[in-house]
């Protein structure tokens, strides 16, 4: 599927999310600018956008990005040799729930909307786990559902019926943007979420609601 998408999917997430996207992965980000990560990975890095916005902020010395579509990670190789970044930005196909990295091997983990995605997601952010170092701090920002009304209700329509027809109109694949709304519904967030962070082995979770709670931010230690 994400092959499918991969050439209008940049396009589409600002266009449907009226580039509210681009606002959320740099707070996201924002959030290990503490830390001074030097090694960064990128789980489910897709077209390469957040890791792009990690390079930007945090300047750290490696960032890798892995992804298991060809399509996404080929729209992220273009990406990095139009901006330079090849000694910055490296990517990789794989798999986040096998990754292939040593134990501890990172400062910092992220991912941006590729957790929602994973078939066994206690085993995808057990990986993340495994490979961070002790003390290091993971950043996942991904859909969450509003509680409160009328933004519930007005998501949901949105989410519902506009997405899936703006997203068959320019998308070659009719599928990909009902599943969105579809694997939204069916993803644990908020509390759910963190609970099962700290169920995985991370400590000091925190969940942070964006925009009304379209979207949240999760952070978790090692
Ligand atoms: C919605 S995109 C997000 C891409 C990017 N992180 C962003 O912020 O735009 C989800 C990505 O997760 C990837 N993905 C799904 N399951 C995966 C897995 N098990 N391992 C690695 N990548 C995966 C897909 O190929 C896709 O590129």
């Amino acid at each position: 599927m994400f092959n499918n998408i991969s050439k209008t999917y940049d396009f589409l997430n600002h266009f449907l999310s009226l580039g509210i996207d681009i606002i959320w992965r740099k707070k996201a980000i924002n959030g290990l600018a503490a830390d001074k990560p030097k090694r960064i990975l990128d789980v489910a890095t897709g077209t390469g956008d957040f890791a792009f916005e990690a390079a930007k902020i945090l300047k750290p010395e490696k960032i890798i990005g892995v992804d298991i579509s060809q399509g996404m990670l080929g729209m992220a190789e273009e990406k990095i040799r139009k901006r330079n970044l090849q000694h910055q930005f490296e990517v990789r196909m794989g798999d986040s729930e096998k990754l292939l990295f040593e134990d501890n091997s990172f400062d910092a983990v992220t991912s941006a909307f590729g957790v929602r995605n994973f078939e066994d997601l206690e085993k995808g952010l057990a990986e993340m786990l495994r490979v961070l170092r002790p003390g290091g701090r993971v950043v996942i920002l991904e859909f969450s559902k509003p509680k409160t009304f009328p933004v519930k209700q007005l998501y949901q329509f949105y989410f519902k019926y506009i997405t899936p027809l703006i997203g068959r109109f320019f998308s070659k694949d009719s599928s990909a943007y009902t599943y969105l709304p579809e694997s939204v519904a069916a993803f644990p967030d908020g509390e759910d979420f963190t609970a099962l962070m700290r169920r995985v082995g991370y400590s000091d979770t925190k969940n942070r609601p964006l925009t009304f709670g379209i979207c949240s931010i999760y952070t978790g230690i090692k």
